[in-house]
């Protein structure tokens, strides 16, 4: 019997150029909890797809002289193939281009303006072509660039339809700071202070400089928003407002958005404010996750193809990539990708963990009693803690899968693993196979080891759903015996359970030799015309920045300065003004964390500089300098102090 429906999303994802890791984490994390809602007896929805329209997409299509259906039906099949080759078992594909969506987002446009929500004014800002997004002066960063991506913003000008949103922003407060809408909750703070607090704008939901969207039904000047026709995916896949499904009263609402932070703001202020306005109920959860870094910034496609799945995939196999992804990323923070973590987890966890108790176990069973277990038993010493710990383990993960940690859930899993290897040295096998008179108390051990190998890989098969199913022939359980239901007792394979040696599950890398390789990898497919770089910025991230010598690290200088004077800039809700002295002489600073500090707070005390950048101005200051901040895993910035390092210090 259904314990009940369980709809989950993945964003849908541009096909503006092929998917890499990053586009991995979020869709093989859905398809594990997915996966797992589904062991669990849940109707699961599991909806991915690809969001096609926009100024982006009609520009690529046209720079490579095709249409931009042709150009996106190309990708489109990239990601489609890339989900095969990962075991993406979803269970409905959209592109935005299908016409029951066309048709929903039309009615749902419609709508909106019929209840006096949508009305026509008048453009004029400042417009983020990479990004689509028109911002406010006050949303620009520091540098009056694109508070998303840093480059630069072009002034536009058109006449549009706009959203009002103010109707709905005590509400919106509330969903993010009263409910467990958004996870991490820590993320909540930044939302309310950056974009409700000071007054939330109208949403400009049109365009007309462009025409590859979907048109407004009843202005064909205009196409749609490209965010208000991708968010509209979560519920016309359901058949809201078309007759091609018909399961939004059975799946809405969504159970779980999962997204990185890149898109939050979308999902945790747009989306909720259309479905206000439609009347219609709010997804349970926004997850949100952190970015896979590469030498800590934003993976990129400059970086060439050994972040490429297919190609880790097929030195590595799918499953192992999908453990190493799932296992590094905590929900929230960044997490850094790089072979050398990715081969060492693989060898430690999967090859050294879990292959290893497996092929032991069944090694040993076949060693000793010939394949077969005997039906003999004899209870001893450690059994007692291993099968606690075994049957403990499904309520543990489960709990972790209901809060999206599916990082912490893999570490249950693998403790238990740890559990049951230290289980062989402690009752030493090897030992009482030499003894006739202890065959029974061996026979217990192995099963015990048995046992335990089918709780894990019964819960694994979640999120490595082409291995686990080799496991459960390899120990002679039936798909009946490693079934959900019985992953939290023990005793149910039978006494006489006969074992079945095969290939090992995950053959040990040799680490140096993997590493050179993929380095060749590297160089092989490095692109040939070299990426146009994006602008650098002050504190700003560049997406995939290259490795530098220590030559060009040498031309940074770093100096401690202690803060003078700050204040805030009148005309900016972001900077502040410093007066910093480093042992001799003041210099003026312009810093963009005036949401983070009061400017009393930062008096006083020693920060670092980065003291011979070029002079720039900044709201019409000049600022001779950069003080380094962090950017924390939670969102917030915390600017670095060193109060017992004297102004003037070099640092090297
Ligand atoms: O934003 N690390 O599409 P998109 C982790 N079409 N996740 C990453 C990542 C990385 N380095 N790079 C991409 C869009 N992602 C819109 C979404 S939804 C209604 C519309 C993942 O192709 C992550 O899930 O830029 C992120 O949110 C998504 O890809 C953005 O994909």
């Amino acid at each position: 019997m259904s314990k009940g429906k369980f709809y989950i999303t993945t964003p849908i994802y541009y096909p503006s150029g092929n998917p890499h890791i990053g586009h991995c984490y979020t869709t093989v994390a859905c398809d594990s909890i997915a996966r797992y809602k589904r062991m669990q007896g849940y109707d699961v929805m599991f909806l991915t797809g690809t969001d096609e329209h926009g100024q982006k997409i009609e520009q690529n299509a046209k720079a490579k002289g095709v249409t931009p259906k042709q150009y996106v039906d190309e990708i489109v099949e990239v990601f489609k193939k890339l989900w095969k080759y990962m075991n993406i078992d979803y269970d409905r594909y959209i592109r935005t281009t299908d016409d029951y969506h066309v048709e929903s987002v039309q009615k749902i446009f419609k709508a909106l303006y019929d209840k006096g929500y949508i009305y026509k004014g008048e453009y004029s800002g400042n417009y983020c072509t990479p990004c689509e997004s028109f911002w406010t002066d006050s949303q620009l960063d520091e540098n009056g660039c694109c508070p998303e991506c840093h480059r630069s913003v072009k002034q536009a000008k058109e006449e549009a339809y706009f959203m009002k949103m103010a109707p709905f922003a005590d509400r919106l407060e509330k969903l993010l700071t009263e409910t467990d809408y958004l996870r991490p909750k820590t993320r909540a703070l930044e939302l309310v202070n950056n974009f409700i607090k000071p007054g939330l704008e109208d949403l400009c939901v049109s365009r007309n400089s462009f025409k590859w969207g979907i048109p407004v039904p009843f202005d064909s000047d205009h196409v749609v928003y490209v965010w208000v026709d991708a968010l509209s995916n979560y519920i016309s896949a359901l058949g809201y407002d078309n007759e091609t499904f018909d399961d939004y009263d059975k799946f809405w609402p969504a159970d779980v958005h999962m997204v990185a932070k890149d898109i939050m703001r979308f999902h945790a202020i747009t989306w909720p404010a259309i479905l206000m306005a439609l009347d219609q109920p709010l997804p349970k959860h926004l997850a949100v996750h952190g970015w896979i870094t590469f030498n800590g910034v934003k993976m990129s496609k400059s970086l060439g193809n050994v972040v490429d799945p297919f190609i880790l995939g097929e030195r590595y196999g799918a499953d192992a990539i999908r453990y190493h992804i799932l296992r590094e990323m905590a929900l929230g923070a960044d997490s850094d990708f790089s072979n050398e973590i990715m081969i060492k987890r693989i060898n430690t966890d999967l090859a050294n963990g879990l292959g290893n108790l497996v092929s032991r176990t069944v090694a040993m069973v076949d060693k000793y009693f010939g394949g077969t277990l005997p039906e003999d038993r004899e209870h001893g010493d450690f059994d007692d803690e291993l099968i606690t710990e075994a049957c403990a383990l499904r309520e543990k993960v489960d709990e972790y899968i209901d809060l999206t940690q599916i990082n912490k859930a893999l570490i249950e899993i693998f403790s238990v693993v740890s559990r049951a290897n230290k289980y062989i040295d402690e009752t030493m096998p090897w030992v009482l196979g030499k003894d006739e008179t202890k065959k029974a108390r061996l026979s217990s051990v192995l099963y015990n080891l048995l046992e335990t190998i089918r709780i894990v890989s019964t819960l694994l098969s979640a999120f490595m759903p082409a291995t686990m199913p080799k496991v459960f022939e390899q120990i002679g359980a039936s798909a009946e015996e490693a079934s959900y239901d019985n992953a939290e007792r023990f005793g149910v394979l039978p006494l006489n359970v006969t074992v079945k040696k095969g290939a090992a599950l995950f053959p040990r890398i040799d680490i140096e030799k993997e590493i050179d390789a993929l380095n060749e990898i590297l160089k092989s497919s490095a692109p040939k015309t070299e990426e146009k770089k994006p602008e650098h910025h002050e504190g700003k991230k560049p997406e995939g920045v290259a490795i530098i010598g220590i030559d060009d690290f040498a031309k940074v200088q770093l100096t401690t300065m202690k803060v003078v004077s700050c204040e805030n800039i009148k005309r900016s809700k972001k900077l502040l003004k410093f007066t910093l002295n480093d042992g001799t002489n003041d210099r003026t600073v312009v810093s963009g964390i005036a949401q983070y500090y009061k400017p009393e707070e930062l008096i006083g005390h020693t920060l670092i500089v980065v003291s011979n950048l070029a002079p720039a101005k900044l709201c019409g200051v000049e600022s001779n300098g950069m003080i380094l901040s962090a950017d924390c895993p939670n969102g917030d910035i915390k600017v670095i102090m060193v109060d017992d390092v004297p102004a003037g210090s070099t640092l090297r």
